[in-house]
């Protein structure tokens, strides 16, 4: 009883969307990091070690959203640290863009536990962190990498791979994700083509 009780609070916290973007972007970027590293919005702080804010330019033309911290994340606070930050690395690598080109987050800054997918619940509650990131460093596009980012981001859509439209007023364009290219690795020449199809969004 006493459980429900709790989760039903923090789902509470979760309300008011567009007021909490507003306020995030108004207090600026050192505001948003501080209030995700403070955040308790959902239960995955309980088992986090280092939330996980981001990495990258402050001034990115491709803002890249990947799926969750891992264990690697989780210990260092940096995304992407591990095995698919490598092939993110070479991603980025032969998208020719620079180290000021870029930034990278996920859809929630705690590790789920056993490295599951982020619930639902859980990426909404930590929804208000990446739009307001979004906002303040004001891409010119957004690449979702894989599906959890685009139930994040455009959770009412389905994108095709590598076709780009038009969100929110900005250019979002659905890519695999860097893990599923270890996994798979014919998928790299397909990634590949995607890629040069859409080279002029970042350009
Ligand atoms: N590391 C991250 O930070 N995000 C992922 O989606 C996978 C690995």
């Amino acid at each position: 009883m006493k459980k429900v009780k709790a989760m039903a609070s923090e789902e509470e916290n979760c309300e008011n969307f567009e007021e909490r973007v507003l306020k995030l972007v108004e207090a600026g970027y050192e505001t948003v990091a501080r209030e995700a590293i403070a955040c308790k919005r959902c239960p995955l702080y309980k088992s986090a070690i280092r939330r996980v804010i981001g990495k990258g330019s402050c001034n990115p033309k491709v803002f890249f959203i990947g799926e969750a911290p891992g264990k690697t994340e989780n210990e260092t606070g940096i995304p992407f640290y591990g095995r698919a930050g490598k092939q993110l690395d070479k991603m980025v690598e032969y998208m020719g863009l620079s180290e000021e080109d870029w930034f990278v987050t996920n859809t929630v800054k705690c590790r789920p536990p056993e490295n599951r997918r982020p619930k639902a619940s859980e990426i909404e509650c930590c929804k208000p962190f990446l739009v307001a990131q979004i906002t303040l460093l004001d891409p010119k596009i957004i690449i979702l990498l894989g599906n959890t980012a685009e139930k994040s981001y455009c959770p009412e859509r389905k994108l095709e791979w590598g076709v780009p439209v038009e969100h929110e007023g900005k250019t979002v364009l659905k890519l695999y994700h860097p893990a599923a290219l270890i996994y798979t690795a014919s998928k790299i020449e397909v990634q590949r083509a995607f890629i040069d199809k859409n080279r002029e969004l970042w350009q």
